[in-house]
């Protein structure tokens, strides 16, 4: 039997290296799945075994969102995927008290928004974004142009010229920005298209062999004139510490720019992992940015804890690591160029990376530790 989240709380506090611990010894306010179970562990009805909680799960972070006023997003599943927030109360708990924006993990990729050459499948997404606008959160629309989750009838497409290749990637931005059009507070218009480290150049994709670098921007171009208002991102991972995939990438802004492609900000997927990349060279990849006036985003955070067998100075230290990146982000994005910052999902057990228990709270949907240093991340 789940107990109320107002539920009187004893705890004991310690502040450490900036971190707030806390040690409770009652049922927490967000540690409500804790409560219930016979265990301890609160026993979520989906939660996974690989990811329980300490009997000692706590916080004393009542809400994340409300610490700042740039978005706080969480990337869900949804329609019948497995552990949709559609269908788990304790998800929707736990994204209205935390965050203020979603991202749909998968269900606006092109495979699922445009399966057949003339086939449009908007229900799920739809419902997503109904469930957003109910609880008050913005949207954040992920993905237009990507080299994965593509429907079969885009890679197969028998186009006889990089025109009708074009011409393809545009009915698709046009059609898909303006279905959502209104609904959206920003777009990942292009994700990932640029290989990594030093010999860093345009990743082989459907995009780029057969329509060449103008792929870019004529999808941002397209994006921008179905919907004058939403942000316009290109997304991709690694370019908070590979400092010449993010010189591909500063090149393709420097090159909008100067040809007045619209463009509103960088996102940065964020997917590491304890150590890497070091936080100077996070914020100076940060500040490239900010320097071309564009907006910064981590639009897909979590952090590989280092082991699958985490015990809890591992946890801990996952917090404190948690706390480093977001000040870095948070002392190093001025305000005004704050896109905002996204995790990759609620819970360890929903993670697409779930063996390294990368997230905020764990399978039985109490909040870790990392949860505490997000928090404090953002009061720095
Ligand atoms: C991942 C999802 O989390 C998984 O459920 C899916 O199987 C594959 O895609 N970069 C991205 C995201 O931009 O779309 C990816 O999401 C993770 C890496």
């Amino acid at each position: 039997m789940r107990k109320s989240i107002y539920q009187l709380t004893l705890s004991q506090v310690t502040k450490s290296s900036g971190l707030f611990y806390a040690l409770t010894i009652a049922c927490v306010l967000m540690g409500f799945t804790a409560c219930g179970g016979e265990d301890g562990n609160g026993g979520g009805s989906t939660s996974s075994s690989s990811s329980s909680s300490p009997s000692s799960s706590s916080s004393t972070v009542t809400s994340l969102y409300q610490l700042t006023t740039f978005p706080i997003g969480v990337a869900v599943p949804a329609s019948n995927w497995n552990n949709s927030i559609i269908d788990s109360p304790e998800r929707q708990q736990i994204a209205k008290t935390h965050f203020s924006q979603l991202s749909a993990e998968n269900i606006m990729k092109p495979s699922y928004l445009h399966p057949q050459e003339n086939t449009y499948f908007w229900d799920d997404a739809d419902e997503l974004i109904d469930y957003a606008d109910a609880n008050g959160m913005s949207m954040h629309g992920h993905v237009l142009i990507w080299h994965k989750q593509l429907a079969d009838w885009m890679i197969n497409f028998n186009g006889a010229d990089a025109a009708a290749w074009n011409t393809m990637m545009v009915d698709h931005i046009t059609t898909v920005a303006d279905h959502f059009a209104g609904h959206l507070q920003s777009w990942d218009v292009v994700n990932e298209a640029f290989t990594d480290g030093t010999t860093s150049s345009y990743r082989s994709s459907i995009w780029y062999d057969n329509i060449g670098e103008d792929f870019l921007a004529n999808a941002f171009t397209a994006a921008r004139a179905e919907d004058p208002n939403v942000d316009l991102y290109y997304n991709d991972y690694g370019i908070s510490g590979d400092p010449d995939k993010l010189a591909m990438v500063l090149s393709m802004v420097d090159n909008f720019q100067t040809n007045a492609v619209p463009i509103d900000g960088v996102g940065f997927q964020m997917h590491i992992d304890m150590y890497w990349p070091a936080i100077a060279t996070i914020q100076d990849s940060f500040q490239e940015v900010v320097d071309r006036g564009l907006k910064v985003k981590i639009s897909e955070l979590d952090i590989d804890i280092g082991t699958e067998t985490p015990d809890a100075d591992d946890y801990q230290a996952q917090a404190t690591r948690f706390q480093e990146v977001v000040a870095a982000y948070v002392n190093t994005v001025p305000a005004a160029q704050r896109g905002g910052i996204t995790v990759w999902g609620i819970t360890d057990s929903d993670s697409w990376r779930s063996e390294v228990h990368p997230l905020l709270f764990y399978g039985d949907f109490s909040p870790k530790p990392a949860l505490d240093g997000f928090a404090a991340g953002l009061e720095e």
